[in-house]
């Protein structure tokens, strides 16, 4: 098997449609639409969940490659991904039945493999941080926002599920933040790579001013200070994502 795999040899079943994202955004802008699907109504709410199934699914061959490209990690590295691969394909059950409780189905929105281009950091280390820190930290992020709005519009099956993956994406960030410390132990420059790496990423995915620091209703995707503070983010790595939010919006 090469690694990283392209992007584009990701096995799928036909019914998914695969786009570079920001084709889809151009799309969507041509159409009216926000690039981004926000959370305004139940339609952008299914567009939102279509792609974060996808982005389960990602995370979990993320993970899976991860067991499989570092042969010679820590075995307890090893059964950490491996037990993620495992929390992840839950997440994309859980995510397919929310599509169906919102009326979609799978291929209904196009599948951007964004995600799956971030997750092949050449070091273990840089991709912990990348993954488990930048794209988990995302993740929570639009999940605490979503349990909110699912919590407001007054629909429990969204809402309780997906507080149920939140708590699980909290142990990923975690999971991250031990393996950049043990891995980089002693190796400072490996470290420094690896937090530059994860802010690459952090920058990227705020997403041209959508993540912002504000309301769950007044913001695309909104920071999750407490969510992040539970996974071990410091209150300095938040306010320093907070400040990376104000420079992308000049953009
Ligand atoms: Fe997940
Ligand atoms: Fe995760």
């Amino acid at each position: 098997m090469d690694r990283p795999i392209a992007y584009d040899k990701l096995a799928r079943e036909d019914r998914f449609i695969r786009m570079r994202a920001r084709d889809i955004a151009a799309l969507k802008v041509e159409q009216g639409l926000p690039p981004f699907p926000d959370l305004a109504d139940r339609d952008a709410i299914r567009d939102r969940v279509h792609g974060i199934l996808v982005g389960e699914l990602q995370a979990m061959e993320g993970a899976g490659r991860t067991v499989y490209d570092f042969p010679d990690a820590p075995w307890e590295f090893t059964l950490d991904m491996a037990r993620q691969v495992w929390d992840e394909s839950r997440h994309v059950e859980t995510y397919l039945g929310l599509l169906e409780h919102l009326g979609g189905y799978v291929g209904e929105f196009p599948e951007s493999t964004i995600l799956w281009r971030c997750a092949c950091a050449e070091d273990a280390a840089a991709r912990v941080a990348g993954v488990n820190r930048g794209l988990e930290g995302l993740a929570c992020d639009v999940f605490n926002q979503l349990v909110h709005i699912a919590r407001k519009i007054g629909d429990p099956i969204i809402e309780r599920s997906v507080d149920y993956v939140l708590a699980d994406e909290i142990t990923h960030v975690r999971m991250g933040s031990r393996w950049l410390n043990e891995l980089t132990r002693g190796d400072p420059e490996r470290r420094r790579r690896a937090i530059e790496f994860q802010e690459t990423i952090d920058e990227r995915f705020n997403l041209n001013g959508t993540r912002l620091d504000g309301a769950h209703e007044a913001v695309p995707i909104s920071i999750a200070h407490e969510a992040r503070k539970l996974a071990g983010f410091t209150d300095e790595e938040i306010a320093r994502l907070v400040k990376s939010t104000q420079r992308s919006q000049v953009y």
